[in-house]
């Protein structure tokens, strides 16, 4: 690997600009405006594919955004890795809240970045860290050192549930044939104490309206009279937790998988301070699940809360009015072995049972995704840890994380393997938030850590 870690760098300075490249493409798949952005995107990536000597690259069409797909297999006998990631990005707004273009990559020094971070939308997620495989693959290509075959499909759906990549594994189980999947999309606990993720929580998505009365009211002819739907919807919402900050759903938590007090235990020596995490949001307390962690209620326990609540008026000055609707978007993270449709369809039968008379509740499921865990006793798990040990000097730590990529459990009831989730991100990285950021020495790092995975993952497995 030598070589390989030699051309690495030599030539980040190139990769870091390549990197700035996508990221000045506004590649939001959740808006219809930039669909073309998103194609460019693509089309870019594909590029780049091709020039560092990939095969079967493509620009693979779909009824929704495009997959970029390209392989390099030196010989049929050696182990296959098959690298996933997505181009998309979120939404950047609010915008004024940007201190420079979310699509003008900037570096900056941080106090925890000294040496520099990348300020753009996509810089941590998931572009930055997606760019790390193609520039480490490309690396062991051009220093002849690509010790597995390998695979890379990266998607530009992930950030809207992932559905079409959905049917295209199930199309195309042959040709994403692998012996593992490698993903970095996730975070680590700080930059000297390397982690790896090893679980995600599923995810179900519903948006509600509340109907009241057929037109908007004056708030003094009708106030105190008729159901106001805002206040109903409040109502609600509250119910849906008791005052251990437990959800109130019945059956919710029936197949929530407990985890031992071994387990629990052992998640506890993950260095955590409560103060830092506060200090970090500017809040002077932590809430949630009574008897758990704040490490414990963000991974293994699941969540719900309200995304966005609209409705009445909230313009200029007062208007007395009652509205005649209310709406809201409440997600819930889920935890083995929860099932998102399932869960869906408990929220809706509880919500609706609970409308009061006077009102009427629609509830609309969105896109969902299944939760996921990777067993630390696995060669893929096992050629991370080693990999990390090399470019680190500290062994890493298994960490479970309360995000979800939708895709993962898609990957193993589909073809039958485990995601290996190699993430560089960081918490404070601001992902989904107004000046996301991505460490310079975490792109460095990912890119020398990834060309080591493939060497033991390979050697292992000759074992
Ligand atoms: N990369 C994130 C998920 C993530 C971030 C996992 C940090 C663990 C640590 C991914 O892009 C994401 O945002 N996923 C969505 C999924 C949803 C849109 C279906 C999420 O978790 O909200
Ligand atoms: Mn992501
Ligand atoms: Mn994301």
């Amino acid at each position: 690997m030598e070589k390989t870690q030699k051309y690495i760098s030599q030539h980040n300075s190139r990769f870091l600009e390549e990197l700035m490249n996508l990221l000045r493409i506004p590649s939001i798949s959740a808006d219809p405006k930039y669909k073309e952005n998103v194609m460019d995107c693509a089309v870019a990536l594909k590029e780049g594919f091709d020039k560092m000597g990939l095969d079967k690259t493509e620009v693979i069409t779909t009824n929704g955004h495009p997959i970029v797909y390209g392989e390099k297999i030196v010989d049929i006998n050696l182990p296959t890795i098959l690298i996933y990631g997505h181009y998309d990005v979120q939404p950047a707004d609010p915008l004024d809240l940007w201190h420079s273009d979310p699509f003008d990559p900037q570096i900056k020094k941080t106090e925890i970045h000294p040496e520099g971070a990348i300020f753009a939308r996509g810089a941590c997620d998931d572009k930055g860290q997606m760019f790390m495989h193609v520039k480490a693959i490309e690396s062991m290509i051009m220093e002849k050192e690509l010790s597995c075959n390998v695979k890379l499909m990266i998607e530009g759906e992930e950030e809207i549930g992932s559905e079409n990549l959905g049917f295209f594994v199930q199309e195309n189980k042959e040709k994403l044939k692998a012996d593992i999947i490698l993903v970095s999309d996730t975070g680590m606990l700080a930059n000297d104490v390397p982690s790896i993720t090893t679980g995600l929580r599923g995810l179900s998505y519903v948006e509600i309206e509340v109907t009241g009365p057929n037109r908007d009211l004056h708030s003094g002819l009708y106030g105190g009279c008729v159901a106001n739907p805002i206040n109903i919807l409040n109502k609600m919402i509250a119910s849906l937790q008791d005052e251990n900050n437990q959800i109130t759903i019945p059956g919710f938590y029936d197949k929530v998988l407990v985890l031992s007090s071994e387990e629990r235990n052992e998640m506890a020596k993950a260095p955590f301070s409560e103060q830092k995490y506060c200090a970090a949001l500017d809040i002077d307390a932590v809430v949630g699940e009574k008897e758990y962690s704040t490490m414990e209620r963000g991974s293994i326990r699941p969540s719900l809360d309200v995304n966005g609540i609209w409705g009445g008026y909230i313009g200029e000055g007062a208007k007395t009015v009652i509205p005649s609707k209310a709406n809201a978007k409440i997600s819930m993270r889920l935890v083995p072995n929860q099932d998102p449709d399932e869960i869906t369809e408990l929220f809706k039968t509880h919500f609706e049972s609970i409308a009061p008379k006077g009102v009427s509740v629609e509830v609309k499921p969105h896109h969902g995704a299944h939760p996921s865990v990777t067993p630390i006793d696995s060669i893929g798990y096992k050629a991370a840890s080693m990999a990390y040990e090399k470019t680190f000097a500290k062994k890493p730590i298994p960490v479970r994380s309360g995000g979800s990529i939708p895709i993962v459990a898609m990957f193993e009831k589909e073809l039958g393997l485990k995601t290996i989730l190699m993430g560089f991100g960081l918490d404070s990285d601001a992902i989904h938030s107004p000046n996301e950021h991505y460490g310079v020495f975490n792109f460095k790092k990912g890119i020398q850590t990834i060309p080591y995975f493939f060497k033991y993952f390979r050697e292992l497995n000759t074992k």
